[in-house]
């Protein structure tokens, strides 16, 4: 199963900054060996960026999206409209759009479900608080989560499923999970998988890890055997670090 590393933004760069970012990406993609490499900009340097990854093998995804196709639904932005830009991923269920934007699974759930319908790859977020952590419940969390959204949903291409195992306490504290809490809950995610999905199904989804994700720890995720890449926010802003743990993470996959 091939690695999948993908570069969450948030809400960083303008397009000209995008822009300049993937025209320096592009001179250094023949180093990303045996990787899926995608930027997810903000929605409004996606036009820059597809513009400048033309032809690149680096990808391109979105932060979020409606369900919707179109309609009154202002500030939204629809499939249709992703598609436009060449966008083949989308981030669905980050946890900043959990807490801050008070997003839950009857939300997250039909934007899954229009990313499948709409031939887009959805990037469903999961992850703890570190209450939930501390109170040991960290595994019915991920189940809630899982099942509030895929449960009887029809995933007809689960290899277009990605999963982002996140945990809360882990992103932009410096403080990653370790590679055997990350291989645990992957495990565990696995696990649902099977339950949720239709037979053969879970084996073919791919299980990333993100939270304080850098080059020098890179390899520990992906040296797990069921975490399949990583989803990379503060690392991923700046080319060099960003294309330094691609590098990484190619190296640690060949050996
Ligand atoms: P950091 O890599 O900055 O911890 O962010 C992780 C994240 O939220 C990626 O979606």
């Amino acid at each position: 199963m091939k690695m999948i590393i993908a570069a969450n933004w948030k809400m960083h760069k303008t397009a000209a900054e995008a822009a300049s970012f993937c025209l320096d990406i592009r001179q250094r993609e023949e180093q990303f060996k045996g990787i899926e490499v995608l930027i997810c900009p903000p929605f409004t340097a996606l036009s820059a960026a597809a513009s400048e990854l033309k032809g690149s093998k680096v990808k391109l995804g979105a932060q979020n999206m409606h369900w919707e196709p179109k309609g009154a639904q202002t500030g939204e932005i629809s499939a249709g409209m992703l598609k436009e830009f060449g966008v083949e991923y989308v981030i669905l269920g980050h946890s900043e759009r959990r807490h801050l934007m008070a997003e839950d699974s009857s939300r997250i759930r039909p934007k899954v479900e229009a990313a499948f319908q709409n031939k887009l790859k959805p990037i469903l977020c999961v992850g703890e608080t570190e209450d939930q952590r501390e109170k040991g419940i960290t595994e019915q969390v991920l189940e809630e989560q899982l099942s509030g959204v895929l449960k009887e949903l029809e995933v007809d291409r689960p290899e277009d499923l990605v999963v982002a195992y996140e945990p809360v306490w882990a992103i932009g504290t410096g403080k990653a999970a370790s590679a055997d809490d990350a291989e645990r809950a992957a495990q565990y995610i696995k696990k649902c998988l099977a339950e949720l999905l239709t037979a053969g199904g879970a084996e073919k989804v791919r299980i990333q890890y993100g939270g304080s994700v850098k080059a020098e720890n890179i390899n520990e995720f992906v040296s797990s055997p069921a975490v399949h890449g990583a989803l990379v926010g503060g690392a991923s802003l700046e080319v060099d670090s960003f294309s330094s743990l691609v590098e990484a993470a190619g190296k640690a996959v060949s050996n």
